[in-house]
């Protein structure tokens, strides 16, 4: 097989990296180790930054989430047992915070490529990647995970797998460095059905940890609770997750947490990683194969959208005019805005959980950056324009801003 952009992985990354590629009239082959059915049905994210939103609907694929997604103004940060509003589309000169689920997004660019004639091979296995500093860069899987050794020849191989996928690894370890902290918490996420408990986000300090409130539909609600990341799901019978829920998120005036049947929990680990440079030869990494956060931000899912513009847009200016420039600086041009990101996350995470090391006097630290943040226009406003997604500025040393 041959192609112009060999892509690893339809997730965020691989799926919107495959129908920017296709706006542009260049050729990829999608290729994923799950099937179909499981990429459609992972439950993970579900806040767009208003960046993201924006791409959805300039490339054509935006129409089910504008109807079916909730677009609200602000969040609420709870302390103390009482409420503060963040107005996020007012500090933020009228951005929104969008909730609408990774799983539609997935469905969305899935059903987009499919209809455009694009190739995506699902259910492959022994994935590996070759001569990535040759023109000729290749990748070989199996077909229905044991099938035979397929090989794909491109010219540029996307490495959009994942934390896990075999990208990262393919760059030489002299040549990347890697950071990452580990933190030592989880989140319990579980599936509700019940009506929303508040319009907006709600995101809890409290001293038993950290109680997230968002939402699905009018149907569906979402929520998480802090854990312990090496905690057993099967520690958490329903009941001692609403006694957590309810204790969290209790107030002096009287708002109720509405409960519903649990149809969905599970525990995730909290980590920040970045992979530095995010190329190699003919290889780029885009998404969570090059860096991670942990969820608090809402940001993984954006950045990883933000990461396969910027390689869009280098792939092509060299397609149209040969033009290098761009893909060389790619690595360089996202990780300032990953940086940033990653910055975010760590803040909103150290600000919200309870830390098992934790001091009185780190605690009262704590408390107190959170009635700054809560207390001051300039504080507000720093929080919001994060949480609400940094710009996506960057210009080329030609002048051309992207
Ligand atoms: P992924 O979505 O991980 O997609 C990578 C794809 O590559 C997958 O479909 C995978 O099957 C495929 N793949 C892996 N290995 C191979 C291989 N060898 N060959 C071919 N394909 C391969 N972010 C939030 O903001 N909020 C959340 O609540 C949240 N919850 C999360 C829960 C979990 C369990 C995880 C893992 C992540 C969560 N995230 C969350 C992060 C967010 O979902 C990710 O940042 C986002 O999915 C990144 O998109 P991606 O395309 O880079 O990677
Ligand atoms: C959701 C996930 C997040 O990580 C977050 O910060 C807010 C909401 C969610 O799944 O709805």
């Amino acid at each position: 097989m041959r192609t112009q952009v060999g892509i690893i992985g339809a997730g965020p990354a691989g799926l919107m990296l495959s129908h920017l590629l296709h706006l542009y009239g260049i050729e990829s082959i999608i290729i994923e180790s799950r099937t179909r059915e499981e990429i459609e049905g992972t439950i993970r994210a579900g806040v767009l930054e208003q960046g993201t939103v924006d791409l959805l609907n300039a490339t054509g694929v935006g129409e089910r989430m504008m109807r079916e997604g909730h677009f609200h103004h602000g969040i609420e940060l709870r302390f103390n047992g009482k409420g503060h509003r963040i107005d996020i589309h007012e500090l933020t000169g009228g951005k929104n915070v969008t909730i609408y689920a990774q799983h539609e997004v997935i469905k969305d660019l899935v059903a987009a490529r499919l209809k455009a004639g694009g190739e995506i091979i699902f259910n492959v296995g022994d994935v590996s990647l070759h001569q990535l500093d040759t023109p000729t860069p290749k990748i070989r899987f199996r077909k229905d995970q044991d099938g035979e050794l397929q090989e794909i020849t491109c010219d540029f191989i996307a490495g959009c797998d994942g934390f896990h996928g075999p990208s990262r690894p393919a760059i030489p370890e002299t040549v990347r460095k890697e950071y990452q902290k580990i933190y030592p918490f989880g989140w319990l996420g579980i599936l509700t059905v019940a009506p929303p408990s508040a319009p907006e986000l709600i995101y809890a300090n409290h001293e038993r940890g950290f109680a997230l409130v968002s939402t699905r539909s009018p149907e569906i609600q979402r929520m998480y609770i802090q854990v312990d990341p090496r905690d057993d799901i099967a520690n958490w019978p329903d009941d001692r997750i609403w006694e957590e829920l309810h204790a969290r998120l209790a107030t002096h005036d009287g708002w109720e947490l509405i409960e519903g049947p649990i149809i969905q929990k599970n525990i995730i680990a909290m980590r920040s990683f970045v992979c530095d440079p995010m190329q190699y030869g003919r290889l780029f990494l885009a998404g969570d194969a090059a860096h991670i956060v942990p969820p608090t931000g809402a940001k993984g899912l954006n950045l990883a959208v933000a990461d396969v513009q910027v390689l869009a847009r280098g792939l092509e200016s060299f397609y149209r005019s040969g033009k290098t420039e761009l893909l060389e600086r790619y690595s360089e041009i996202c990780l300032r805005r990953v940086w940033k990101a990653e910055r975010f996350s760590w803040y909103m995470t150290s600000l919200l959980h309870r830390h098992p090391d934790h001091t009185p006097f780190d605690r009262r630290i704590q408390l107190a950056e959170l009635d700054y943040v809560t207390s001051s226009r300039a504080a507000a406003t720093s929080l919001a324009e994060n949480y609400a997604g940094l710009p996506m500025e960057f210009e080329t040393t030609a002048g051309v801003s992207l």
